[in-house]
């Protein structure tokens, strides 16, 4: 196969055989493809789009370029869930614990935030002392001890994904269907659990912005997870405002940590019980949704879920005292101008502020301070009083804080009549 072929094949909207497909992958993966060639490629897909047949040429290229993970040692099932993105979501913090608390194995590994999007291993870094990077040995025996663990990916795990990734963000070819639905569900696969839930972001802070995108990269996905003989089912989200409250590590930490005693934003609090109710209908516990929803529920009402919490956080070598995450040196209040209802928090533009306070990464190297973030109290629908205290910004410093207080007022509009309520979970796609 002569890389030139492939690309012009793809260029005039042919469609490419799986071996082909399969050895472009792989021979990139092993430098015999330059990036130019590669970019190429990338460039011709993201116009030409990819058959449903190539779609799975490249994700199972992509899971066989690296290792995968075994976890037939749990002896049973495990469970994992992953989110396309978005702002303030911290859903896996608290997830993970009522799941393992309901007796169910949780084995995730996860990313860093990019962008707008806040990643969990960043939120997790928050906690001192805690490790992200455990080998496959510690993850699968933390799983069997403590029901859970959340992990950073191994290099070894699609180490085509690492490549293509960083290209694609270079060639603006990242917002392709096909190419995220093999990006993501290539290292679900490899990553080893039989029981997958996906939640599709949708709205000005996630990568899909309308329903009918998110739908299609939801059924890509479905498709792949289950050609691989995965049990896989998609939550379709809004991300039109952030999830919850807080937006920023510490401050998510926080709040994972208040949902899972029970007194968590009514929003976020929804979508952590509506994700557990799947996995664990999903689970090998044999039980149907109203019981599945039911035992979440109880794993926060008995505490249960916040002691495995705390095992999974001391197992993973941080220390779970909420008194120790670190604090911002400037807490400045956003005050609202008006009276009215608010009829929108802009979720992007909340998550842009997070990023420039500190939060986020604009470039994979840099580094991040977990202490800093917004806290939005208002959220869509509130009615408010002028002069009432509608977020909170954390903040490095003075000038940062002032810039931040800005920015949040800009990302907040408000208006005479409250905005038609709107649904948290959009759809649910099996
Ligand atoms: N997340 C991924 O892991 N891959 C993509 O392509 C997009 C989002």
């Amino acid at each position: 196969m002569r890389a030139v072929d492939a690309i012009q094949q793809k260029r005039d909207g042919g469609e490419l055989a799986a071996d082909v497909l399969r050895e472009l992958i792989l021979a990139y993966s092993r430098d015999e493809i330059p990036d130019y060639q590669m970019s190429a490629f990338l460039m011709a897909t993201f116009f030409r789009g990819m058959t449903s047949a190539e779609t799975v040429a490249l994700t199972e290229a992509m899971v066989d370029s690296g290792a995968t993970i075994d976890l037939a040692a749990l002896g049973r099932p495990a469970v994992d869930k992953h989110s396309t993105g978005g702002v303030g979501d911290k859903t896996s913090i608290a997830l993970g614990p009522i799941v393992a608390a309901c007796g169910v194995p949780f084995a995730k590994m996860s990313g860093r935030g990019l962008g707008h999007t806040g990643g969990t291993l960043d939120k997790l870094e928050a906690i001192p002392g805690f490790r992200i990077a455990l080998s496959e040995d510690e993850f699968v025996s933390q799983v069997t001890d403590v029901g859970m663990a959340i992990v950073s990916q191994t290099p070894e795990l699609v180490p085509a994904d690492a490549r293509l990734y960083a290209l694609r963000d270079v060639t603006a070819t990242v917002d392709q269907i096909s190419l995220i639905a093999a990006s993501i569900m290539s290292k679900k696969i490899a990553a080893g659990a039989s029981a997958i839930l996906l939640d599709v972001k949708v709205g000005a802070g996630a990568f899909m912005r309308t329903l009918d995108d998110a739908r299609e990269l939801a059924l890509a996905m479905i498709a792949l997870g289950v050609g691989a003989n995965r049990q896989v089912k998609c939550e379709l989200t809004d991300m039109g405002q952030p999830l919850g409250c807080a937006v920023g590590n510490a401050l998510e930490i926080n709040e994972a940590i208040d949902t899972l005693q029970g007194n968590g934003p009514a929003d976020f609090a929804e979508l952590v019980v509506s994700s557990a109710k799947h996995l664990l209908a999903m689970s090998d516990l044999g039980i149907d949704e109203v019981e599945s929803e039911a035992r979440a529920r109880g794993a926060i009402a008995s505490g249960r879920a916040y002691v495995v919490y705390e095992e999974w956080i001391v197992a993973q070598g941080g220390d779970p005292d909420r008194n120790l995450l670190p604090r911002a040196a400037v807490i400045r209040e956003v005050i609202a101008e008006r009276s009215g209802y608010v009829t929108e928090v802009d979720a992007l533009a909340i998550g842009i502020a997070t990023v420039q306070l500190g939060a986020g990464r604009a470039r994979k190297q840099d580094a991040i301070d977990h202490s800093t973030g917004v806290v939005c109290c208002s959220k869509r629908g509130d009615s408010i009083e002028a002069g009432s205290v509608i977020a909170v910004v954390h903040a490095r410093s003075a000038d940062e804080a002032d810039q931040g207080v800005a920015a949040v007022q800009n990302a907040y509009t408000l208006g005479e009549e409250a905005p038609p309520a709107s649904p948290l979970v959009l759809e649910f796609l099996t």
